[in-house]
């Protein structure tokens, strides 16, 4: 089978560079006989929280567990609502779900296809527990909003920010904020990986328990957790990354700042805001809206460019959320779901690979009018 000529990302040419570094760590890990959590994981762990910007990082098994974790970090437990968003991947509602309570959707605002902190205040009721915000995208939710919401109800704000590692912490904002290092993730692992960053130690102590089955020591569970441990080969290999992800970030950035800039005005597409000139997005995805999404996705299938939707089907529609709470209408989620289109975008794509993308989407707006 032929790669496609533009790829939606490239984890081979990504992770070759580190594969030297990597073997001589792995001998070393061997050596230690230490396979789950150990002294990788914890140099992991200082070190991921200094690169974000949190005074604790606690790894764990996945960006999902890093949710449920955090979840239940928070207190939130059975019938519990939890407002979040419908437009997002299904990870974020499954872990409210497991950890027994109700994901009560709300509607995304159409720039940035984030919660909408009016409408999610419109929905507390006495039965709110708390905010799950995602920052779709690498575009970060209003955090600030959201925080002044749960202050005033007393409810956690949890930060789903598995598609946004790297964006920038919000001063004073009292939340806890969970990661995933799946492999096609701008910092990603050779396997599955998340962490929760959080203020306190305490927090962090509590974290610690929950992900080895809620044990605060040996043989004595204090409450109900889960293996959610990090491997160490996976912290080693993640160490070996972490140096370079700024530089991911940036050249990231640059491929994504080069579509909004070709892409402005280009009659049927509308690209996401705020722009990769922003502080408040980091590009981990280049999604836009076309008002022919899959006449666009063909065409560029046809030039042999990958192109994928995240996401066809809003979890408000999905049989995994038939039970929660009811919802009103969610037309912005629904709306997004119909037009969003997210291109290649990877650190290693070449001026060549980018041009093509251009090139491609252009010639589709410009031979098929505003009309569509
Ligand atoms: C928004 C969001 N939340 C949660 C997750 C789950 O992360 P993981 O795959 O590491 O469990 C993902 C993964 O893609 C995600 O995009």
């Amino acid at each position: 089978m032929n790669a496609a000529r533009v790829p939606l990302v490239d984890l081979a040419a990504h992770n070759a560079p580190f594969t030297e570094a990597f073997t001589a760590r792995l001998r070393d890990a061997c050596a230690t006989g230490q396979f789950v959590l150990g002294p990788d994981v914890s140099a992991f762990e200082e070190e991921f929280a200094s690169a974000v910007g949190w005074p604790y990082a606690v790894a764990v098994s996945s960006g999902t567990d890093a949710l449920v974790c955090a979840l239940r970090l928070a207190g939130v437990g059975r019938d519990a609502e939890v407002i979040t968003t419908p437009f997002t991947f299904a990870a974020t509602a499954e872990a409210i779900l497991r950890v027994g309570a109700v994901p009560v959707f709300v509607d995304v605002r159409p720039t940035d296809l984030n919660l909408d902190p009016e409408a999610v205040s419109d929905a507390v009721t006495p039965r709110t527990r708390a905010v799950l915000a995602v920052h779709l995208f690498g575009r970060c939710a209003a955090v600030v909003k959201l925080d002044a919401i749960c202050r005033k109800h007393d409810l956690a704000l949890i930060e789903d920010a598995a598609q946004a590692v790297g964006a920038p912490r919000h001063e004073g904002v009292r939340s806890l904020q969970c990661h995933s290092f799946f492999p096609a993730k701008p910092l990603g692992a050779l396997g599955d990986g998340g962490a929760v960053c959080c203020e306190t130690e305490a927090q962090a102590k509590e974290l610690r328990s929950l992900r080895v089955h809620g044990a605060q020591r040996r043989g004595w569970h204090e409450r109900l957790g889960g293996n959610f441990r990090l491997d160490a080969i996976q912290a080693a290999w993640l160490r070996v990354k972490l140096p370079h992800l700024a530089d991911y970030l940036t050249r990231r950035r640059e491929h994504a700042r080069a579509y909004d800039a070709a892409f402005a005005d280009l009659p049927g597409l509308s690209l996401l805001s705020p722009g990769y000139g922003s502080p408040d997005a980091v590009a981990s995805y280049y999604t836009l809206r076309s008002t022919d999404r899959d006449g666009l996705k063909e065409h560029l299938s046809r030039r042999d460019i990958a192109a994928a939707v995240y996401y066809d089907t809003p979890l408000h529609h999905q049989p995994l959320c038939a039970g929660a709470a009811p919802s009103g209408a969610l037309p912005e989620a629904e709306r997004a779901a119909e037009e969003v289109l997210t291109l290649p975008l990877f650190p290693e794509m070449t001026s060549d690979q980018r041009g093509c993308v251009i090139d491609a989407v252009r010639t589709f707006c410009e031979q098929h009018p505003l009309d569509r």
